[in-house]
């Protein structure tokens, strides 16, 4: 009896067996299974939001490899001589140290370097917010005659007849492997970009490793974080008024952004002639003047700052603020121009610039995943 039994157990674990394999796996290589993606898990750090990643883009270990040898891949400007990681450069928190950046052909942009960091945050990109997504921001610098000036026809011929004798990056066979298909094309290209723009990920700076208990603030330090979160003015004349920075309202604390990706007029200029910001997307005048409020990650390493790099330290950037900036049509009600400004003392703003100093991450800025790969 327990032989037969036997006998029927093992039968039914060999059919189970058969046709359990045969259903897994029919054939190995139809689809071709070695070319699919690997799936990558983001680690969305505490007290931040989740990233909203589009779904007809998503995060593979080789679009990310791929994107990050695209972002330091110098075929991609006419003369060969130019990456994006010529004008974001790690050593500047990933922006650029010159007031405006220089292009292959000599050419100089009207505006600052932005620095790339959690942009899988962002909402609309560059000073005007005229990028809505990343992949779509990608394709200008490429082409854009004050920067890498080549049209994207012929990146996209370099990269498909790539490996060469100068650059033995075999690109077709990457696209294979991130997206399915050797064939290159400008829209794979910025797909491949944002992935590893996603993972740029900024999250451990003093101040992160303080909101997680890790470690503690100097007293300066501590005291300049107050100042940012506590409002500005003197109530006196501002209703609500604590003497304070007031930076929180624009430089959200939020998600730990230190942004609220809003468009605002910080009151640099009185008269909006030679960058409307906002209103050149728009067309709205109620928008003349106002720029993304920019992230203050790594700030200490991102000068000059600005959208035009106006200002060449922190020091200038406290005193544009405590003196309330100009008064103008758009000027944002944050600002406390028409109320004597902050009247900061000198402690009190060099408070504030020791806490700015506590969102450097060094760790982020020298993540060999970020670095040149060529
Ligand atoms: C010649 C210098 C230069 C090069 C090369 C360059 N950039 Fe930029 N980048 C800039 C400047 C200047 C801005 C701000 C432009 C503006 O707002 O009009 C910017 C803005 C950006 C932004 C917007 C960031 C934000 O917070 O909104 C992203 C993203 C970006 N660049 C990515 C790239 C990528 C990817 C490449 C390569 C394909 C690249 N850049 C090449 C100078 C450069
Ligand atoms: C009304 C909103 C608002 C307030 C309040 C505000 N900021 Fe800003 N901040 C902005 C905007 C918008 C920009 C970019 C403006 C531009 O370039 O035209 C900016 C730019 C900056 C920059 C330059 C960053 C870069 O990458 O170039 C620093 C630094 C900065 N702010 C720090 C502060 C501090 C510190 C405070 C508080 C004392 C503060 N901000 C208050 C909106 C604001």
């Amino acid at each position: 009896m327990g032989i037969w039994y036997s006998h029927i157990t093992l039968g039914l674990l060999l059919v189970i067996c058969l046709t359990g394999c045969e259903r897994c796996n029919p054939d190995p290589c139809d689809p071709p299974c070695e070319t699919l993606a690997t799936p990558y898990t983001l680690e969305i750090p505490p007290f931040f939001p989740p990233m909203d990643i589009p779904s007809d883009n998503p995060l593979t270990e080789e679009g990310i490899e791929l994107g990050r040898l695209l972002f330091w891949e110098k075929s991609l400007s006419a003369d060969g001589s130019m990456s994006c990681g010529s004008c974001h450069m790690p050593s500047a928190g990933f922006a650029e140290p010159n007031v405006y950046s220089t292009g292959i052909t000599g050419a100089q942009g009207t505006r600052n370097a932005m620095a790339i960091v959690n942009l899988g945050w962002a909402s609309s990109y560059f000073w005007d917010g005229r990028g809505t997504s990343l992949e779509e921001q990608i394709l200008e610098p490429v082409s854009h005659p004050d920067e890498m000036a080549l049209p994207w026809d012929e990146a996209v011929q370099r990269l498909q007849e790539m490996p060469t004798a100068e650059n033995n990056i075999d690109y077709p066979s990457r696209f294979e492997h991130a997206f399915e298909t050797s064939v290159v094309s400008a829209e794979l290209v910025t797909k491949a970009i944002a992935q590893f723009l996603r993972t740029m990920i900024s999250a451990d700076s003093k101040f992160d490793q303080w909101r997680r208990g890790e470690t503690s603030l100097t007293d300066m330090e501590f005291a300049g974080y107050e100042m940012f979160i506590r409002e500005g003015g003197d109530p006196e004349i501002t209703p609500g008024g604590q003497f304070g920075g007031d930076c929180f309202h624009c430089h959200s604390e939020a998600g730990l952004q230190f942004s609220d990706y809003l468009f605002r007029n910080n009151g640099l200029d009185s008269a909006f002639t030679s960058d409307p910001g906002l209103a050149g997307v728009t067309g709205n005048t109620l928008d003349s003047g106002r720029f993304k409020t920019p992230t203050l990650r790594n700030v200490a390493l991102t000068a000059p700052y600005m959208h035009d790099g106006r200002f060449q330290t922190l020091e200038d950037v406290i005193d544009h603020y405590d003196s309330g900036g100009l008064p103008s049509s758009t000027v944002d009600p944050f600002m406390k121009y028409n109320s004597g400004g902050l009247m900061l003392s000198d402690v009190q703003k060099e408070r504030l610039i020791a806490f700015m100093h506590t969102l450097t991450d060094t760790a982020f800025i020298s993540d060999p995943r970020f670095q040149d790969p060529h």
